[in-house]
């Protein structure tokens, strides 16, 4: 079964892109978009030193583009996965009324890690810690999504 799924983080341009390339590699036959709460960075590609990082694991996110989070997303994608709670209550002040469309963390979807949020490495520069985080939940959402 297909799920269309939306990554959402800050500023789309190192968490949720990395989330979404990711994603799309382990799992193609499911629909895939990324998003920002702000759209600070919309229309840019992902940031460079998360585009190496990537790179580095044979993951190319340079076609991604930055695009802002909107309420319409809550009707396109049948779910949507913040990095942090910021995210979370951020998507949520955009709820249309009566919209169901679950919201969860990323990192639930790795409780063996022990982590609650995806620490944003625009600020913390640990690119290949994010991204060691992003692999591991991103493994358990695509075999929550197929079972
Ligand atoms: P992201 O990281 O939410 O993982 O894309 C950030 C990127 C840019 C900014 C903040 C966080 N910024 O302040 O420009």
């Amino acid at each position: 079964m297909t799920h269309r799924i939306l990554f959402v983080c800050l500023g789309n341009i190192c968490r949720s892109p990395a989330a979404e390339g990711v994603f799309r590699a382990r799992a193609p036959h499911h629909a895939t978009d990324s998003a920002g709460t702000m759209g600070w960075h919309a229309g840019n590609p992902p940031n460079g030193p998360m585009q190496k990082a990537a790179i580095r694991r044979g993951i190319d996110l340079g076609d991604l583009r930055a695009r802002q989070f909107t309420a319409a997303d809550f009707d396109r994608f049948d779910l949507i996965i913040g990095m942090d709670a910021q995210n979370i209550a951020d998507i949520e002040d955009l709820r249309p009324p009566g919209n169901g469309t679950p919201v969860r963390l990323l990192t639930d979807f790795a409780p063996q890690t022990g982590a609650d949020h995806v620490p944003d490495p625009y600020y913390t520069r640990d690119f290949d810690g994010a991204l060691d985080l992003i692999e591991a939940a991103v493994d358990g959402l695509a075999a929550h999504l197929d079972t």
